[in-house]
């Protein structure tokens, strides 16, 4: 699988996302021998650059963050595609030199006339970059050749705004030149579930309500908002990465074989799941959200939410949030599916645990088994990424007693080949008009319309909960479950 002929301009070149993930990406994607020799890349930005500069900005972002060593004839064949472009959205003479640019990587790289638009910036710039597409002719290929957009998240902050935000897309580009990023998608892990789950046949028979009790997703990270307060403040961790990267675990999860390994065919079998989600009638006992308070975390102090730099000290926004969901279909009917996601608990993790039912009846003494917890396998997306298997096994001994031990797979052990960062091989898709890794905007919506109830309630009621950082969340999470008789995982 290597790219043809073809080119990239991202806009909103300067950022993060750009420096610390596209750059590098492209450049391993190079090294990797992945891209074809005329690959060009475009930064579009409002900086006053020459290519050289724009070169330089990039090989500092790939010295710095690439994942694979650093080879002077491939970056050298590489920096030779690379323009820069400067101006503001709304500059019809930036947009001209944009043309201009494109067309000149046409004859002297070979790009073919095949580019994608990474559109990199915040989203109330989406409608202008894509109409300014429009409007200069950049966003229809020439004969025979192709153009594609790539939306970075957020996808709107409610079902309205995603609904606005996909006409205005949909106005310009067709359905199959826009690919919507959920970075989640690309890492190695999260595409093993579907392995996992269909090319095997021994997990199947007991993926269902007659085996699962339930299924815990958790996303935790050590980290708090970093620089992001901007970006952060008034999304909220439910926005920000339950919407996308935790419901699209959870429809994997829970899907239907597809009838093949499709963007059509993955479509139908998420959006089955997602359109089939029941929320609990109880909203205040079964959803949760929080704000970390100060706490000590890695030997460090650091401060709670409120006392971020950029946040407004009465802000509600949640940095935690935990809700339960339920599945309307026969496969799922009463099988809770528990979601959390938190910044700056106990440490980074983010897994799918699906947790069995206890055997129906035990032989053995009672007491000696009364420790035994429930079998869980339990998908570990990040980091040691790999699966455990949690079973009763017999103490060696002369007792018959029984304790939980685990089974595991690790990546690393059992792989010598090295996992490629999600964002490599997601541009890489987008390069080969490869859909399958990219949600659509039906479930984009169908994703809205499960949250927005949830923040709806969230805004007429009180103030988040709290947690001390370096926790593992507020209190009222662990209550939640415990009101169902079951606990969180501690990972
Ligand atoms: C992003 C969120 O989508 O995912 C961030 O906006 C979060 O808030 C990040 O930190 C986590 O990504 P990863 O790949 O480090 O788990």
């Amino acid at each position: 699988r290597i790219a043809g002929p073809s080119g990239l301009v991202i806009f909103g070149v300067t950022g993060d996302l750009s420096r610390k993930k596209l750059m590098p990406a492209v450049y391993d994607l190079a090294n990797r021998g992945l891209l074809p020799p005329g690959f060009s890349l475009v930064g579009f930005a409002r900086r006053d650059w020459e290519d050289q500069d724009f070169a330089q900005v990039v090989h500092d972002a790939v010295r710095e963050h690439s994942r694979t060593p650093f080879r002077e004839e491939v970056w050298q064949q590489l920096s030779e595609g690379m323009r820069f472009v400067p101006g503001d959205f709304g500059d019809d003479d930036a947009f001209k030199q944009l043309k201009d640019a494109v067309e000149d990587l046409d004859s002297s790289r070979g790009t073919g006339g095949n580019f994608a638009f990474y559109l990199s910036v915040p989203p109330r710039f989406f409608p202008k970059v894509v109409q300014q597409l429009k409007k200069h002719g950049l966003a229809n290929p020439p004969q025979g050749a192709w153009r594609r957009a790539v939306i970075e998240k957020p996808f709107g902050h409610d079902l309205a705004s995603a609904r606005e935000l996909n006409t205005i897309v949909h106005d310009v580009f067709e359905p199959d030149q826009v690919f919507r990023i959920d970075h989640y998608l690309g890492k190695e892990t999260v595409q093993n579930i579907l392995a996992l789950r269909f090319a095997n046949q021994m997990y199947e028979p007991v993926w269902n309500r007659s085996y699962v009790d339930h299924v815990q997703i958790t996303m935790a990270e050590d980290i708090g908002i970093g620089g992001r307060a901007g970006y952060y403040d008034g999304i909220g961790a439910a926005r920000d990465v339950i919407q996308n990267h935790l419901l699209q675990l959870m429809a994997l999860t829970a899907m239907e074989e597809p009838i093949a390994f499709d963007a059509e065919a993955l479509l139908t079998e998420k959006l089955k799941v997602l359109t089939s989600v029941r929320l609990p009638k109880d909203l205040g006992r079964y959803t949760v959200r929080a704000q970390y308070a100060d706490g000590w975390q890695g030997g460090e102090k650091v401060v709670g939410y409120l006392q971020e730099e950029g946040i407004d000290p009465r802000s509600k926004t949640d940095t935690y949030a935990a809700i339960k969901l339920g599945i309307d279909n026969r496969r799922w009917a009463g099988v809770p599916f528990y979601l959390r996601a938190g910044k700056r608990l106990g440490r980074r993790v983010t897994e799918i645990a699906v947790v069995f039912q206890r055997a129906p009846h035990s032989p053995f003494d009672h007491t000696a088994t009364e420790e035994l917890g429930q079998n869980a396998i339990v998908i570990r997306v990040q980091p040691d990424e790999g699966m455990t298997v949690r079973f009763g096994s017999k103490v060696p001994g002369t007792s018959m007693e029984i304790r939980d031990v685990s089974m595991d797979f690790a990546y690393g052990e059992s792989f010598t080949e090295s996992s490629p960062e999600a964002y490599e091989r997601l541009i890489l898709d987008v390069l080969l008009g490869d859909a399958n890794l990219f949600p659509r905007h039906q479930e984009v919506e169908e994703s809205w319309k499960i949250l927005d109830p949830i923040e709806e309630y969230w805004t007429a009621h009180d103030r988040p909960a709290q947690y001390a950082s370096g926790s593992w969340g507020p209190r009222e999470a662990d209550e939640m479950l415990a009101h169902d008789g079951r606990s969180w995982r501690r990972p």
